[in-house]
């Protein structure tokens, strides 16, 4: 892997100094959680600071970069660009930021979108990258509470929240989305029961 400084360098240069600082605060946010769920504190702080590594690419960056490590994007993905930096940061992840962790990579190609069956990691970073302290909208008070006590609801709360805003907004919502809100729901209905 990259040395840790010439990581955090790189980052700076491609990111605007917002979203630097965002990463920086997801990283934090990350490791926070890690302590009180248990997690490996490093691999939650890696995968926050490269979340977003991809995000100034422009459309055809993201295209050459996917064709050069042979990855295909899903057909809905493809329909909504502004979620392709997700799959396109963990390519960069892997291949220019030396990060070999399965774990990791997955934590930031879900980050956007999510899935059904999210490890733990996956759900830290999907969490800390709406409930940073930056973050400023109705509700994140709450989605900060809960990311402190209950992984699981404030996973289904993030979800929740971030299908809320993409309705009202008009955006696709990518199926993978609404099958890892279906999932959370129905596993929280069954536990009830
Ligand atoms: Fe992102
Ligand atoms: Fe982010």
């Amino acid at each position: 892997m990259m040395d840790i400084a010439l990581l955090d360098e790189k980052l700076s240069k491609v990111l605007s100094e917002k979203r630097y600082t965002h990463s920086v605060y997801v990283s934090h946010t990350a490791v926070d959680m890690a302590k009180i769920f248990g997690l490996d504190i490093k691999k939650a702080f890696l995968a926050g600071l490269v979340h977003d590594c991809a995000k100034y690419m422009s459309y055809d960056e993201m295209i050459d970069t996917a064709k050069r490590y042979g990855y295909t994007f899903d057909g809905m993905t493809l329909a909504c660009p502004g979620i392709m930096h997700a799959d396109v940061g963990a390519l960069l992840a892997q291949y220019e930021y030396g990060i070999d962790d399965t774990g990791i990579l997955d934590a930031i190609r879900y980050h956007t979108v999510a899935r059904e069956g999210m490890t733990s990691l996956e759900k830290i970073i999907y969490i800390a990258d709406m409930a940073e302290p930056m973050r400023d909208f109705d509700g994140v008070d709450r989605l900060r509470e809960l990311s402190k006590s209950d992984l699981d609801k404030a996973f289904f709360e993030a979800l929740r929240l971030s299908l809320e805003f993409n309705i009202k907004k008009k955006n696709i919502i990518h199926p993978n989305t609404l099958l890892a809100y279906n999932e959370v729901l129905i596993n929280t209905r069954e536990e009830k029961q």
